[in-house]
């Protein structure tokens, strides 16, 4: 087990010597699922959270401290000294994700290798921004030079199912536009910093950067309290974020960034090419088990083509492998929440008493920990799988008649992040996208949503985020337009 003692404070690592939080890995060799005993991380207190705190709100003091004040090359040269060192852990990071959370190898891989084009893309944005921002506008006979300045201390709270690349979308780009940062990482994920802690701290001045390992109300909720955090960015659950919102003393100053729940939809037209209907809307509900903010969580099939869409859906569901994540050819694996399989079961027995079955032969199997993806329909309104985000190994199927059924129940929805869009007839489709692009942010026209590539925006309507995401979007929601204007020539 990996036992990790250290912690980034204040520049320093240091070895925490109060308890520690051990951590559990959903992954077992054995048949009958017992948690493995993956390693252990500091548990920090209250005490310790303000420490961090005072280090950031030192470093950052007002505006005027070493890190908000560096000239933008030196800035650069601290992000490239970080890529560098981040390359090295490669391995170990990659290893950490299969066993903390469950990710197939490809994708731990794909995670890391995002995460690191992420960070150069991230650079190369940051200079692009400033080279625009050295340019001198003249109206009126004033000259102005616009630039981005930072905004002052940000608690950034990552969450589980992409506890590198999704935290890292926000720490980046915070610190590179001068910012502080407070980061909590989320509780399954958490291991994986522990090689990383050496880059950080290596990389940047004191104080850019501070670690809090611990539960979020013993150190996200003081450094909430204290007034002192400027901005509150977070990827999670709006229940965290609304919870931590209020804990301010002053909320009218508190500037969020937020990427929350979805509940996206496919649309099936009577048209649609089934098979690639088919395929897209299996990755696109069940990679990573379902738990992905941007994942398939519910499918409007037309009911001309149902009957069949369901039986190729259905069997293609049954062929998927589950297994332990390095395997082979594995696409579902063991799930890092130990209650996510009891709370998929009941949703599902609350969608049969409600009138749907599950039309899968495989559906609801209990493998240890895991749940088998079961396929759900028909699904109406009374059901919670109908209202609620699963995040977790369950597809609602419903169909439909007019295609105003499902866009007045978009329009009803809490959410709007994305939807995916089945069809093939121009004439239909174009006067359909010129709709759901007010319902949503995202239209993704015969294929599965997604979040990525990462230079497009990430962001949704409604509950479903605040602010936008994306390389270039990120370099602004963390920074503040600024400009010198001057009367001289
Ligand atoms: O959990 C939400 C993530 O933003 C999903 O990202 O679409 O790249 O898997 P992804």
């Amino acid at each position: 087990p990996l036992h990790q003692k250290e912690y980034l404070l204040n520049g320093e690592l240091k070895i925490w010597k109060g308890e520690t939080a051990n951590v559990f890995s959903s992954i077992s060799s054995t048949e009958i699922y017992a948690p493995t005993l993956l390693g252990s991380v500091p548990n920090m207190n209250e005490a310790a959270a303000l420490e961090a705190l005072n280090s950031s709100v030192k470093a950052y003091n007002n505006g005027q401290g070493d890190w908000p004040t560096m000239k933008v090359q030196d800035r650069i040269k601290c992000m490239e000294k970080f890529v560098v060192q981040m390359k090295a852990t490669r391995n170990e990071v990659v290893n950490l994700l299969m066993w903390e959370i469950g990710k197939t190898l490809p994708d731990s891989q794909k995670e890391f290798d995002r995460t690191v084009e992420y960070i150069e893309d991230t650079i190369q944005g940051y200079k692009d921004l400033n080279q625009k921002g050295n340019r001198f506008n003249t109206v009126q006979g004033i000259n102005a030079m616009i630039k981005r300045s930072p905004l002052g201390v940000v608690l950034c709270l990552g969450p589980y199912n992409y506890p590198l690349n999704e935290t890292f979308s926000l720490l980046i780009p915070a610190i590179i536009m001068g910012n502080t940062v407070l980061f909590k990482p989320a509780k399954f994920g958490v291991l994986l910093l522990a090689p990383l802690l050496k880059a950080f701290q290596s990389s940047f001045p004191k104080g850019v950067i501070n670690i809090l390992y611990g539960r979020g109300r013993e150190v996200a909720a003081p450094i909430m309290q204290s007034g002192l955090v400027t901005v509150l960015s977070l990827i999670g659950n709006s229940k965290s974020a609304i919870a931590l919102q209020d804990l301010h003393p002053n909320k009218n100053k508190l500037r969020l960034i937020l990427g929350l729940e979805a509940k996206n939809p496919a649309i099936i037209l009577p048209d649609a090419n089934l098979d690639l209907a088919v395929s897209e809307c299996i990755s696109g509900s069940l990679s990573f088990n379902g738990q992905r903010c941007t994942a398939l969580k519910i499918i409007y099939v037309h009911e001309s083509i149902a009957a069949e869409f369901n039986k190729r859906f259905s069997e293609k569901v049954d062929a998927l492998k589950f297994g332990n994540p390095w395997e082979e050819n594995v696409f579902l694996t063991p799930l890092p929440e130990p209650d996510k399989p009891n709370y998929i079961q009941e949703l599902i027995d609350d969608a049969k008493v409600n009138g749907a079955s599950i039309i899968n032969k495989r559906g609801g199997e209990r493998m240890d920990n895991y749940i088998f993806p079961a396929v759900l329909f028909p699904i109406n309104k009374k059901m919670r799988v109908y209202h609620e985000e699963q995040f977790g190994p369950v597809v609602p199927i419903l169909t439909f008649k007019d295609i105003q059924e499902p866009l007045d129940d978009m329009a009803a929805s809490d959410y709007g992040q994305q939807v995916s869009l089945f069809g093939k007839d121009i004439t239909t489709v174009a006067p359909l996208i010129d709709v759901l692009v007010n319902l949503v942010c995202r239209v993704n026209l015969n294929s599965s949503c997604q979040r990525g590539p990462d230079v497009f925006p990430f962001t949704g309507r409604k509950d479903s985020a605040v602010g936008t995401l994306s390389i270039h979007d990120a370099l602004r929601s963390f920074s503040i337009r600024t400009f010198v204007a001057s009367k001289d020539n």
